[in-house]
Parts: structure tokens; C-alpha cells; sequence
């Protein structure tokens, strides 16, 4: 049985807010890109994505770009989107589905779907040129719970030791059967850990999110992930109400095979280092996060029911869609706000409350992550 803990009973020893330019300095962005978004595993949306053999999209991961695809044996399957010529971009569109093969713009080198090289005209006088030492440059793809996760790293540690925390402990939620009912993106103008040490708190609640703290009271609920690269748990919802919709009231079946307990209940994880997963009695919701720069985050949110929800016409997803929406917004409005103050001359870093005990959690496993010293 898991072991519950409220945000204030996990020691944050006095933890500060980080330092001005772990906000601004294009230096530690790099340096983040390369020690955390080079080589953890990051959430690059639902395996539904690409339904049929052969359908592929492309995932920008800061400069890199990673084509994502589903191969003839409907395995998952990525690779860099790089030629092993002289290094051309094979894809332009974000989506599509190839055929048998796929085939450089520039002097038609192609690949085989398994990243074979099988065709490279005119190579044939090169003396020792081999098509087989010339495959595309992999990049580790797998499924957790109908999620697709890469991982850019040339050796990357394995998903399910990387990710033992999660395993198994949703299987109630019924994710993998779950099905997509919006997807939208923001554009937010802050650093990506504004947003992730945001999610981990509901300090910010009483001020920030008028309709949300009608509907689940901001001291409530109790973690059971208190440490490391994944943190959360549970906020309870008020009497009366059923979810967090804009009515209040369901807006779907129940997604999974659900405990009572879990039916007044709200779980909120956050994934390092960009999924961040919010589980209702009735959709799943769930954000990736990608840093753009210093100052500035692309959101993917999405939601998630259950089929039987989808097809019946009585419910109305939108009613959970449009009561996060307004909740995003308003989290992103004060993150930039955020954003600008920290940029100031005049900001030091200050006291993270008691109530934040999971955003010290982040920070920490960013400064780990970084190799810098952990405070
Ligand atoms: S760069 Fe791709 S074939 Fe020449
Ligand atoms: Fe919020």
C-alpha cells in the first residue's frame, strides 16, 4: 500500500527558489537540454498518433529533430532526421506516412524502415564505401500506458528501471484505452521549470484559480511520490460535485475500473522532465512540455476519455476541456509573470513555503541532473 504524505510533512530544509539565471541564461538552457532533454525519456504524446504502418510525425527536441514512426509490424520506431550523406533534414512535413522507404530531398539516399541504407546512386566507385555502415542514427522509442516516450541518449538507460515508480501504478485508470478528444498548444513566455514547479503546488490556488478552489479545496490531498524524478498524488473533490468541470459534474463514464476513494479524487504527477499527468474519475489530462528558450515553453495539453464516452452524445467533453483551458490560462498568465519578475536585478531567490515541498522536489532533480550542488 502506498504511503501518503501532505506537501507539508515532506522537510524541504529551508530550500530557496533558484538563482536568477537558471531563468535566463542560454548557457544552463543548453546545458539542460543536453543533460536532461538529451538523454531522459520524454513524453512525445499518445501512440494513437500514428494508427497505421508507416504513419510517422516529426518531434523537435530544442534543435534536434526526431522522426517518430510505426513500423510495417506496428512496432514504434525513431530516428534523427538526418542524413547520412551530408546531413540533409530527410522529412519537411510534421506528419505524414511513408511508403516503403524513406528517401533523402537532396541525392535520393534511402532507407529502409528499419534504418537500412539501400539505395545511395552513384556510390558504387567509392572505394570501401559500404551502404551498411551508413543506417540512420537511432534514438530509443517506448510505450508506457499508450504513451510514446523517446530518449536521445546514444545509450539510453531503460525505460522500465528509468520509470519504476510508474509502472503498474495506473493501471486502474485504463489508460492505454483511452482515446484523444482535443489536443491544444500554447505558447507560453516562461522557462519550462516555472511551469513544472507550478504544477507541483497549490499554494498558488486561492489566488490564481478562483473556480478550481470552489472545486477542490487547496490544502486537501496527500502525495505518495515525495522524491526524485516523479512526484505527486491526490487532491480530494468538494461534496457535491463530481469533477473538475466547468458544471462540476461528470462530463464522461468513469475512464477505468475505480475505487470509491478515487471517485472524489484528483491525481496530479509530475513526470520528469516534461509530462505532467492530471487523473479525474471521468478524462485524463495531460500536458508536454518543450523548452523553446530561456523565456519561453510550447504546451501540448490533452485530453483523454473513454470511448463509450465519445460516442454517446448526453456528455459533453468540453465541459472539462474548457475548465482547464480557463485554469491553463490562468497558470501561464501568472508564469510569465513570473518569468518577468525573475528576470529583474532585484530578484534573489526566496523562500519556498512549506506547501511547496514538490517544487523543492524538481528543482532538486534539476540541480542533480546538472551536476550542480544541490541546496
Ligand atoms: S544529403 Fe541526403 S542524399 Fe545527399
Ligand atoms: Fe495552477
Amino acid at each position: 500500500m502506498a504511503t501518503f504524505l501532505k506537501s507539508t510533512e515532506i522537510p524541504i530544509d529551508n530550500a530557496r527558489t533558484l538563482p536568477r539565471e537558471y531563468y535566463n541564461s542560454p548557457d544552463i538552457l543548453a546545458d539542460e537540454m543536453e543533460r536532461i532533454f538529451a538523454r531522459r525519456w520524454l513524453c512525445v504524446g499518445r501512440a494513437d498518433r500514428i494508427p497505421s504502418p508507416g504513419d510517422y510525425f516529426l518531434q523537435q527536441v530544442g534543435k534536434e529533430s526526431i522522426i517518430v514512426f510505426r513500423d510495417r509490424s506496428g512496432g514504434f520506431r525513431a530516428y534523427y532526421n538526418v542524413c547520412r550523406h551530408r546531413g540533409t533534414r530527410l522529412c519537411e512535413e510534421h506528419t505524414g506516412r511513408f511508403s516503403e522507404t524513406i528517401q533523402c530531398p537532396y541525392h535520393a539516399w534511402t532507407y529502409a524502415l528499419d534504418g537500412r541504407l539501400i539505395g545511395a546512386p552513384s556510390t558504387g566507385d567509392l572505394e570501401g564505401f559500404n551502404k551498411s555502415d551508413y543506417p540512420l542514427f537511432p534514438v530509443g522509442v517506448e510505450i508506457w500506458e499508450g504513451f510514446l516516450f523517446i530518449n536521445l541518449s546514444e545509450k539510453p538507460e531503460r525505460f522500465d528501471q528509468a520509470s519504476q515508480a510508474l509502472i503498474g501504478r495506473f493501471s486502474r485508470f485504463n489508460l492505454p484505452n483511452l482515446a484523444v478528444a482535443r489536443t491544444i498548444e500554447y505558447d507560453v513566455r516562461a522557462n519550462w521549470k516555472l511551469l513544472f514547479q507550478n504544477y507541483s503546488e497549490c499554494y498558488h490556488c486561492g489566488p490564481v484559480h478562483p473556480a478550481l478552489t470552489k472545486l477542490t479545496p487547496p490544502t486537501s490531498g496527500e502525495n505518495d511520490l515525495t522524491e526524485g524524478a516523479f512526484t505527486g498524488g491526490f487532491m480530494v473533490i468538494n461534496r457535491g460535485h463530481e469533477s473538475l468541470t466547468m458544471s462540476g459534474q461528470a462530463c464522461g463514464v468513469v475512464v477505468g475500473d475505480l475505487p470509491e476513494e478515487d471517485m472524489n479524487r484528483v491525481y496530479y504527477y509530475a513526470i520528469f522532465p516534461n509530462l505532467l499527468l492530471s487523473l479525474h474519475p471521468d478524462y485524463v489530462m495531460f500536458h508536454t512540455l518543450w523548452p523553446k528558450g530561456t523565456d519561453r515553453t510550447q504546451i501540448f495539453c490533452s485530453w483523454l476519455f473513454h470511448p463509450a464516452t465519445l460516442s454517446d452524445s448526453t456528455f459533453n467533453p468540453d465541459d472539462g476541456v474548457g475548465f482547464w483551458d480557463m485554469t491553463n490560462r490562468q497558470d501561464w498568465h501568472i508564469c510569465e509573470q513570473s518569468q518577468l519578475g525573475v528576470e529583474s536585478r532585484a530578484y534573489v531567490p526566496g523562500p519556498y513555503s512549506t506547501r511547496e515541498s514538490l517544487s523543492v522536489q524538481f528543482d532538486r532533480e534539476v540541480l542533480r541532473s546538472l551536476g550542480h550542488p544541490v541546496r
